[in-house]
């Protein structure tokens, strides 16, 4: 991840109804998590008022583009 893209990471929500930020999930996914349920476990995302929806497709996102690098 670039300077740039990291700092609109710690700007940018990943969990609304929990603030967690996005730079979290990045550095979930970065340290090993493979699934919705590892970062979830990871960051403390999933569970708010989203029901996983919201946050969820973030994560699918972010675990796709990890597996095109
Ligand atoms: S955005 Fe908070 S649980 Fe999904």
């Amino acid at each position: 991840m670039s300077t740039e893209e990291e700092i609109l990471a710690r700007m940018k929500p990943g969990c609304i109804c929990k603030g967690i930020k996005l730079h979290r999930i990045v550095q979930a996914i970065e340290d090993g998590a493979a699934s919705f349920e590892e970062v979830a476990k990871m960051t403390g995302i999933g569970g708010g008022s989203c029901d996983s929806k919201r946050c969820g497709q973030k994560v699918a996102t972010l675990l796709q583009n990890k597996k095109e690098e």
